[in-house]
């Protein structure tokens, strides 16, 4: 959670009787937010629930009440509405209208002077929640990023009516706060954001004080949504879903805040605590490998315990290419620090990690000039702690510019413009120890590309070979694929949705409500890969009946609100099955934790439950960057910030596989921005900011945690569909990362289902195999057709030839992959 205000008023120092508790996120609280992000959990602790579990008395009852009869009302029109679309249409349709049309939270109505007399409390807290998904972008509207006239009319009432008067903002993406600012009276501000199943008892427990706040945004929220340099163009905002421009370029977040002088509401990094703490830097050390900076933190209150994240920025020198006014280059949180205490913590980051792209020499290179070094407790409290020198420019990493766009990006500059700054800026630079750098101690690496693939001939045929020929060492995966038919291989590199009989959302037959798996070719003794969503927890079905014989019996099958009933009659000899998981917080609420020890460990509570639920990979972490708050996904998604992005999926992977054979799928790769069109919009992104802010997370995870899979995205990068780019899939993740999982798609891409009358076509299943998009989900007998049809074809014969190479190549991938299964 992240205390964004409070004048003392938190922790609320006796436990209160009373509580007088108000807004539309108090008895429905949000646990995370919906489409395939969801997760259904056994229960979820409401805040309200939340507070008298602890012991106190909720004494706005009739308010809460009838907030409910409103929502219930709405509910359930929402859900007559979706009955009828399955009526008419199939399930499928109505997922797909549940995923475009979610349901909207009614209006809160007013708070009387009737409700605030028979409260009988000093205390009063307001939760204001919103909830979004895939499908579909947030919207400027009231009620969705502004805040309604009710909501406001609300909190303005309550700021004069009580003592004591808390907003928990329990919402999964940025609001408008410039309003709730102007409101007096408010004492204290908290976004508990969400925070999975138990989200009650987390907030009851934070408000008293029994654990402290310690999150801090990984997000800058902005005086005014047109401040974000992507406002004007983002999604529907100017009616125009085809083309996404990124004209902002680096100057994502904070980079454009900073480097802009524009004052946001809450910078990036920003969290106060109930304590306070100073921070004390000890020594900064630098060589050509390594930056170090050593930092004292005290617990300078005297009441409360606490933890501060410290953040170390560094401001790279201007040069040929220009430079953002700093960047995040690592970061380190404190133990619980009683007051008084003090930690001495050491954060250090590679030399080179200071790097920019320049499209020029197509290389990472280290610009020559000083390089600030900040540190800090947020993006705008940092002092300059050390500069380092290099005397000369140097190329880190050569590699090939790979993201030409005929439709050219035409990018904002940062020339002219003064940046941020602070008084004693000038003079922590001039006062700054500078270290030398030697130029030709930093290595260059040179990035070795594929060039064409091998086929393998079967040089065994005296042997048929199989999977457990490949486990017990006695085969290599390279000679099984040899033996492979086209046939065969085209069915392994398709999901077993075979005959568009599966339901958008759940297409596993073998665990109910996962989102998918692949075809088992049980003669080869090659099993079928389980994947499940993600990204708060695994989304499976909670209950389903199987018959006598062991056969799934239809119903039960749910998407949100959207729920296939079970047959209130069950055959006879069937059996009922419960399968309830961990709603773990969403990913930005894990990313404001900034304690990476803490995300590995959620992502072992997530490991545990794939493997009880057979479960191989799961569809998580989501880690694009939030470019506008307006995405509707950005809750599934860490940060505006690449490294933090980076950070938290590999400890999440960590966590995951753990246990040995399963694997997480970093997606949406890559820039998959934009929901109102996502299959079809066409991202055009310099090659710059694609390096240095889309895929630098990806990059990340993949060098730090080996994650078994990656799933590409829907959208088109530069005018070729992310599953169809073999420079993003086959140069970038395996050739320059050293990427060695599977590739996966995203769900109907390459499906004639969503095809229509739109400016750009579907993905072709054909260049899905030839760029290294190994499996294509949940699949189609289309999909498999495509492919046989382009292996080896002449001329004339398929729209996008492939070779056997190319088939062999995706399928000796996932022979590899589910080889790790035990
Ligand atoms: C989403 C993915 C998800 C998949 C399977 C798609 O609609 O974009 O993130 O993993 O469905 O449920």
């Amino acid at each position: 959670m992240v205390l964004l205000e409070n004048d003392g008023a938190l922790p609320l120092r006796s436990k209160p009787g009373n509580i007088a508790l108000y807004g539309n996120g108090a008895r429905h609280t949000v646990k995370g937010g919906t489409g395939s992000g969801e997760v259904n959990s056994r229960v979820l602790v409401t805040i309200e629930q939340g507070l008298e579990a602890a012991g106190i008395q909720v004494t706005t009852k009739s308010w809460l009440d009838e907030y409910e009869r409103r929502l219930r009302n709405a509910k359930q029109a929402y859900a007559d509405k979706l009955e009828a679309i399955t009526k008419e249409r199939g399930q499928s349709a109505a997922v797909l209208y549940y995923l475009g049309n979610p349901f909207k939270d009614p209006r809160v109505q007013a708070i009387t002077p009737e409700d605030v007399r028979n409260s009988d409390a000093d205390v009063a807290i307001y939760v204001l929640a919103r909830n979004s998904g895939e499908g579909k972008d947030r919207t400027l509207e009231e009620g969705d990023y502004r805040l309604a006239e009710e909501e406001l009319e609300a909190i303005r009432v309550l700021a004069r009516s009580y003592d004591t008067f808390i907003v928990l903002l329990n919402i999964g993406g940025i609001v408008d706060t410039t309003e709730l600012r102007r409101i007096q009276g408010i004492n204290a501000v908290m976004l508990i954001g969400q925070l999975g199943n138990v989200t009650g008892y987390s907030v009851a427990d934070a408000l008293l004080g029994l654990t402290i706040p310690s999150g801090k945004l990984t997000d800058t929220w902005a005086a005014s949504y047109s401040d974000y340099p992507s406002s004007d163009t983002f999604s529907h905002v100017n009616g125009e879903l085809d083309d996404e421009y990124y004209k902002e370029g680096i100057y994502v977040g904070y980079r454009y805040f900073d480097t802009f002088d524009i004052s946001p509401n809450y910078c990036f990094g920003y969290g106060r605590s109930y304590t306070d703490f100073s921070l004390h830097t000890l020594d900064v050390t630098a060589d050509e490998k390594q930056v170090a900076v050593t930092v004292e933190v005290t617990n300078a209150g005297k009441l409360y315990f606490g933890r501060e994240v410290v953040q170390v920025y560094y401001s790279a020198p201007a040069g040929e290419v220009e430079k953002p006014y700093q960047e995040l280059a690592a970061f380190a949180k404190t133990k619980r620090l009683a007051p008084g205490e003090s930690e001495v913590l050491t954060v250090s980051f590679a030399t080179n990690a200071m790097a920019s792209y320049r499209e020029r020499d197509a290389a990472w290179v280290l610009e020559s000039g000083t390089y600030y070094v900040r540190v800090g407790n947020h993006s705008r409290n940092t002092k300059v702690a050390a500069g380092i020198h290099l005397p000369a420019t140097v190329k880190t990493v050569q590699l090939k510019n790979l993201f030409h766009d005929e439709d050219e990006v035409r990018e904002i500059r940062s020339e002219g413009r003064k940046p941020y700054s602070y008084a004693s800026e000038p003079m922590e630079k001039q006062n700054a120890k500078i270290i030398p750098l030697d130029p030709s101690g930093i290595d260059c690496e040179t990035a070795a590309y594929q060039s064409d693939r091998p086929v393998y001939q079967d040089n065994r045929p005296d042997v048929r070979i199989t999977m457990d020929e490949v486990r017990s060492g006695s085969a290599t995966p390279e000679e099984l694929v040899a033996q492979l038919s086209v046939q065969e291989m085209a069915e392994l590199c398709v999901g077993t949705a075979r005959e568009g009989s599966s339901i958008i959302g759940a297409s596993a037959g073998s665990v109910p409500g996962a989102g998918g798996q692949t075809f088992p070719l049980a003669e080869r003794g090659i099993s079928s890969l389980v994947m499940a969503d993600g990204p708060a927890g695994l989304r499976l079905q909670p209950h389903f009946r199987v018959s006598k014989d062991g056969e799934l019996l239809p119903g039960g099958e749910m998407f949100g609100d959207n729920i296939n009933p079970l047959p209130e009659e069950a055959p006879e000899g069937a059996v009922d099955y419960y399968q309830y998981c961990t709603a773990i917080p969403i990913a930005t609420s894990l990313a404001q934790s900034w304690d990476m020890d803490m995300i590995e460990r959620v992502g072992q509570i997530v490991g545990r439950e794939m493997r009880q639920f057979h479960v191989h990979l799961w569809l998580a972490p989501g880690m694009n960057i939030h470019r506008n708050p307006l995405c509707g996904r950005n809750f599934e998604y860490y940060s505006e910030d690449p490294l933090l992005t980076g950070k938290c999926a590999a400890a999440e992977t960590r966590g995951v596989q753990a246990y040995p054979g399963q694997g997480t799928t970093l997606k949406h790769f890559a820039a998959n921005n934009q929901e109102d069109n996502r299959m079809f919009t066409n991202a055009h992104v310099g090659e710059r900011a694609l390096r240095e802010i889309y895929l630098k997370g990806f990059e990340i995870a993949v060098k730090e945690s080996n994650p078994l899979a990656i799933m590409t995205s829907y959208n088109l990068l530069n005018g070729m569909h992310a599953a169809n780019h073999y420079e993003l899939i086959q140069s970038v993740a395996r050739d320059e990362w050293g990427f060695e999982g599977i590739v996966v798609s995203d769900w109907y891409t390459s499906m004639k289902l969503f095809a229509g009358e739109r400016k750009y076509p579907i993905s072709s299943s054909p260049l899905c195999i030839k760029a290294g998009n190994d499996v294509q989900m949940p699949g189609c007998r289309q999909n498999i057709d495509d492919i046989i049809a382009a292996v080896d074809a002449k001329e004339g014969e398929a729209e996008y030839p492939i070779t056997l190479g190319d088939l062999q190549f995706c399928a000796l991938n996932m022979i590899k992959v589910i080889a790790r299964i035990p």
